[in-house]
């Protein structure tokens, strides 16, 4: 499994740090996750509060990965404070977000830029939300703006991250199917903390997936049309969460069911984009049955998948072949306690990026998910993703031995054989 040779990677590959808005900003007050994480039996171990003030601290942020040798910065845009109400822009949410651009651009980062990363306005997902074509016109004004005022500082832009997460959560079993039924009594709360309609209030990831997923086939069309319409040499893709797909022997209809109704539709709409990028953690193994478990002696993280880092090679090689288009890697990474764990996890999945550009595939970047330890959603601040860690009390950040590793490799573009200290978890 171990490359025998340090890999050189291309001059023009492209090193990064990833992060969204919601996970890192903090007070996302207009937002329909806020209202999820306040409502009375939230599903959400706690709420993102103040995140990691990165509202006011990206300077030192973005200075920070600047000189521990990345190249690229991927955050995202958060629409609730650009559009806090429908159609009433914010000159200065826009305007912030143009200083935090251009201090990427003072430091040397190659802005990725994703107009949608789960969160949207409360007012937004009102009228069907993300299972509606109200959404369509709404998320594509949205674009069109961002583009207009932002576009010229950005190197790449994402529509939407993960659109086709729902329905992957469903088919690898870790949702239940859609029922049809009433939504849980949090959702139902939280609409109506913002005065509206439970029933057609669809925030993403709490209403049907396969509804979803179909709506957001189509609002990364429009958008992709409005970003190139904007600025017509930007590079415009749509981010997706690839776990490697795996058939034992018995499961392969069930494998090629699941990618069928979660990631094809997303595949197949890329065949048009400027990239599709690939974010991945892990592997889903299928059986006759429909999704296993981890398989025996292999280990778990923190996140409940296994450790498995080659995943990311599979996923890419498959996204590839089906769009055909250039691969930009936007996330991968490790949630763990133990530094030394995440470079062997690193190591290894940026391995099989080496084999994919060894075989010829156009792989353009590498982002480690994340930059800093965040918010990770439901499962709130416990598990730690960050090349940084973030003092939740006083914000102190300090980089972890990861991130002087990860940046020297972005420095040089030279993977060595083997990580530092690792071994012990070599299949
Ligand atoms: C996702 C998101 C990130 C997560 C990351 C770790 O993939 O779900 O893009 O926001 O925090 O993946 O789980």
């Amino acid at each position: 499994m171990a490359n025998t040779e340090p890999f050189k990677f291309p001059a023009s590959f492209v090193w990064g740090t990833a992060t969204a808005a919601h996970q890192v900003e903090g007070q996302n007050v207009g937002s329909d996750f806020w209202a999820l994480e306040h409502a009375e039996g939230t599903f959400f171990r706690e709420p993102s509060g103040d995140a990691c003030d990165q509202l006011h601290r990206y300077r030192e942020d973005i200075a920070r990965i600047a000189d521990l040798g990345f190249g690229a910065y991927r955050l995202s845009i958060e629409w609730a404070r650009v559009e806090p109400e429908e159609e009433h822009f914010s000159r200065a949410a826009l305007d912030h977000y143009r200083r935090v651009l251009a201090c990427c651009h003072e430091h040397g980062l190659q802005p990725c830029v994703t107009y949608h990363h789960f969160t949207s306005p409360a007012w937004a997902v009102s009228d069907g939300g993300w299972e509606g074509a109200r959404i369509l016109d709404r998320f594509a004004r949205y674009c069109e703006r961002v583009t207009a005022d932002l576009g010229d500082l950005m190197a790449w832009a994402c529509t939407l991250n993960e659109p086709n997460l729902p329905a992957s959560l469903v088919l690898s079993g870790v949702l239940p199917e859609p029922s049809g039924k009433a939504p849980p009594p949090f959702v139902v709360a939280a609409a109506q903390r913002c005065g509206q309609d439970p029933s057609t209030w669809k925030p993403f990831l709490v209403g049907d997936a396969f509804r979803m997923r179909d709506v957001m086939v189509e609002a990364h069309l429009r958008a992709r049309d409005v970003i190139h319409a904007g600025r017509s040499d930007l590079p415009v893709g749509v981010t997706l969460a690839i776990q490697d797909h795996v058939a034992v022997p018995g499961g392969e209809d069930r494998r090629r069911d699941a990618l069928e109704r979660s990631i094809l539709p997303f595949l197949e709409a890329a065949r048009d984009d400027d990239f599709v990028g690939v974010q991945t953690y892990s592997r889903t193994r299928f059986g006759s049955g429909g999704p296993l478990g981890a398989e025996a002696g292999v280990p778990v993280t923190i996140m409940g998948y296994e450790f498995w880092p080659e995943a990311l090679e599979g996923a890419i090689r498959y996204a590839a072949e089906i769009s055909g288009v250039p691969i930009l890697v936007t996330e991968n990474g490790l949630a763990t306690e133990d530094d030394s764990e995440r470079i062997e996890y690193v190591q290894r999945a940026l391995q099989g990026v080496a084999r994919c550009l060894q075989s010829g595939i156009d792989v353009r970047s590498y982002f480690y998910w994340s930059m800093l330890d965040n918010f990770e959603w439901f499962h709130g601040y416990d598990p730690r993703f960050g090349l940084i860690a973030v003092d939740r009390e006083t914000q102190e950040r300090t980089p972890k031995p990861s991130a002087t590793w990860l940046g020297e490799i972005a420095r040089s573009g030279v993977l060595p054989t083997r990580a530092p200290g690792s071994s012990r978890r070599t299949p």
